[in-house]
């Protein structure tokens, strides 16, 4: 059974670094940031969201533990008002490499929607990208539907 505890510091520490790094480059990818800068400015948006770090009031961010009592991913999220009603919104969901296909994103997905029952939540909200057809697939069968599709058609030039 996989449980959701509280992040430790030392795990949060690691956990911003990689995070801020990746999200830097995929701004630099994907033409909103210029190379020179990205990291600060991606730092200033983790800072900003993240003001208290781990303990930032509304945040939750929870380690996956797996039977052994390893650290095998993480869940990130936060109860928030949107156009269907309050939800919790996942921020992000991973769980480690060698650890995949053993059930554990599911199973912390199933705890995630007990928290939004507990918290008067109407359901469970989330974005993935298009390409990301293994979590897409891992949505699809803990019963999540899609509210958006952006559409891209490419043409020769
Ligand atoms: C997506 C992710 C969180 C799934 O974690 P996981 O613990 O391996 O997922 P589970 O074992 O709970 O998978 C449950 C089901 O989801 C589907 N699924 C999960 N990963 C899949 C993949 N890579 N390809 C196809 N189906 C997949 C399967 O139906 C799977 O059941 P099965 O293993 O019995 O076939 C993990 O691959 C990951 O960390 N990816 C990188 C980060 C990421 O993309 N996060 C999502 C951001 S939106």
């Amino acid at each position: 059974m996989t449980r959701l505890e509280p992040m430790t510091q030392a795990r949060y520490d690691t956990w911003l670094a990689a995070t801020i790094r990746e999200y830097a480059a995929e701004k630099v990818a994907a033409g909103n940031y210029a190379e020179e800068g990205s990291l600060e400015r991606s730092k200033g948006e983790f800072d900003a969201l993240l003001p208290q770090g781990l303990h930032t009031p509304g945040h939750e961010i929870r380690s996956m533990v797996d039977d052994d009592g390893r650290a095998v991913g993480y869940v990130w999220f936060t109860i928030e008002d949107r156009p269907q009603g309050r939800v919790v919104f996942i921020y992000d969901i991973a769980v480690d490499p060698e650890y995949r296909r053993r059930g554990h994103a599911q199973a912390a997905l199933l705890q995630v929607e007990a928290y939004a029952r507990e918290h008067g939540c109407m359901g469970v909200m989330l974005h993935v990208f298009g390409h990301n057809t293994g979590a897409r697939q891992l949505y699809a069968k803990a019963g999540y539907e899609e509210t958006n599709v952006i559409m891209l058609k490419r043409v020769d030039r």
